[in-house]
């Protein structure tokens, strides 16, 4: 062996080793169980931005991303100040309120869900994206998604980017406040088994940590009871605002194509 060989060596055994952790942790695997420091990865997406960004500006950055990943960008202008009455801006204050309260506390807060169901168009994303932008100026750390988007995101391969399913799960599970939009929307029947447990585990992992979720929904409870089953349905209902938002559909009507 030439001493140039000799000398690069170890530099390759080591490249060899980043690279069987770097295969264990795509596949999800929990690397501090390995006696391995937990990747510093998680949030690798958002603060590469900018890596001396202060903690708060990282929380809200986190916010803005999640809103922006799910194409409501132009969510991000709306405050409680901006909603109408049928949108129960009073109660989502006043929730919001409760968490902040019981965050600087260190207690679990005493509400932990807040459930929005409504028609169509009545403005439900408007009103948990003002809630999910007033909860982040306000310092906790809130995520947007939509709860088909999570069940893509968690099958196999189905997290955008280099995320990981470990990662997508572990961002939602530890989000100060996850608005999950559009409960159960958009599901077939083949979805169920799969929906359902990784409903279960996203809601219940959420609330033993303490972590309060806000839903909004288009569908009646009945419809959500026979996606999620009727358990995990009333431990939602079990400590739960519910905002029911009414109105009509506030979207320029059209006529559909006849086709
Ligand atoms: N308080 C408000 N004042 C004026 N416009 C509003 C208000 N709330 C919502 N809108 C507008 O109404 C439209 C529908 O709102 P939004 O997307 O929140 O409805 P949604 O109930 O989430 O609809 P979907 O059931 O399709 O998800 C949007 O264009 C939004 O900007
Ligand atoms: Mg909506």
């Amino acid at each position: 062996m030439s001493t140039l060989e000799a000398a690069q060596e170890p530099r390759r055994l080591l490249e060899v080793t980043d690279h069987v952790l770097e295969i264990l942790r795509r596949g999800g695997a929990d690397l501090s169980q390995l006696g391995m420091p937990a990747p510093a990865d998680e949030d690798r997406g958002e603060l590469w931005e900018d890596v001396a960004v202060p903690q708060a500006s990282a929380r809200a950055l986190a916010w803005r991303n999640s809103m922006r990943e799910a194409a409501h960008d132009d969510y991000l202008k709306w405050r409680f100040a901006d909603l109408d009455a049928n949108q129960h801006p009073k109660v989502l204050r006043g929730w919001l309120n409760s968490l902040v309260e019981a965050k600087r506390r260190g207690a679990r807060p005493t509400t932990m869900h807040l459930i929005a169901p409504g028609n169509i168009g009545t403005g439900k994303t408007t009103a948990l994206a003002a809630l999910g932008n007033e909860a982040s100026e306000q310092g906790l750390l809130a995520r947007f998604i939509k709860h088909t988007t999570y069940l893509t995101w968690r099958r196999p391969d189905g997290g955008p980017g280099d995320m990981t399913a470990y990662t997508v799960r572990k961002r939602h599970v530890e989000a100060d406040l996850l608005v999950l939009d559009e409960l159960c929307g958009e599901m077939d029947s083949v979805a169920t088994e799969f929906a359902r447990r990784e409903t279960v585990d996203l809601i219940d992992s959420r609330l033993s940590a303490g972590r309060p979720t806000a839903f909004s929904t288009n569908l009646r409870r009945d419809s959500i009871a026979a996606v999620l089953g009727e358990r995990l349905l009333s431990r939602i209902e079990d400590r739960a605002y519910l905002v029911k938002i009414t109105g009509p559909d506030r979207r320029t009507p059209r006529k559909p194509l006849d086709w």
